[in-house]
């Protein structure tokens, strides 16, 4: 876990593939029960994980104990999230979908610690 920038872009990228994989079975079998879980998948796994990713490229941040429990946290969490939200409307059971809640939120508390302790030091020009 040395290079967290490069951990949250593959991961990200990875399940992008998988969260388009699954709009397009909705689409094509025109069951779109799972739409939350597609939605929580997408926006948590590519767009959040893209963000992190992002953010810790820019800080120069890699090898941060607090920033690798923080994608530690991040990646499964927004699996086990995902996948949760389908468990919990086909079956109704919420286990899964509040564990992988959890871990979501805590990864969302570890960032925003990083980003008062690591803060981007953006060069405007001035
Ligand atoms: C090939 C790519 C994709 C396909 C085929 C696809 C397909 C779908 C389908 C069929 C729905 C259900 C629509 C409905 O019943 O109203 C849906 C909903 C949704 N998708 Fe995707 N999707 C794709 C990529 C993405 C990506 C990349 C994101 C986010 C970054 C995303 C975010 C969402 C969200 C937020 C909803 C819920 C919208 C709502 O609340 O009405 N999707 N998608
Ligand atoms: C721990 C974090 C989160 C929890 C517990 C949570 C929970 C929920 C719940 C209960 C709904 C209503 C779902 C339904 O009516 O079936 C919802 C909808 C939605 N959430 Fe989240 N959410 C979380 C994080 C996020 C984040 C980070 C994003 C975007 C980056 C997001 C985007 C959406 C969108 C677009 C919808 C409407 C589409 C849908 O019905 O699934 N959520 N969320």
């Amino acid at each position: 876990m040395n290079n967290l920038p490069r951990i949250c872009w593959t991961s990200s990228a990875l399940i992008a593939l998988a969260g388009m994989l699954w709009g397009l079975q909705m689409a094509i079998s025109g069951d779109h029960s799972n739409l939350a879980a597609h939605a929580h998948l997408s926006l948590l796994g590519w767009v959040s994980l893209a963000l992190y990713g992002t953010y810790y490229h820019l800080a120069g941040v890699t090898r941060l104990r607090l920033a690798r429990l923080q994608v530690l946290f991040a990646i499964p969490g927004s699996i086990i999230m995902g996948i949760g939200i389908a468990i919990a409307h086909q079956t109704g059971a919420e286990e899964l979908a509040k564990a992988g809640s959890l871990m979501v939120i805590i990864s969302a508390a570890l960032f925003a610690a990083i980003t008062l302790t690591s803060p981007l030091r953006i060069n405007n020009g001035g």
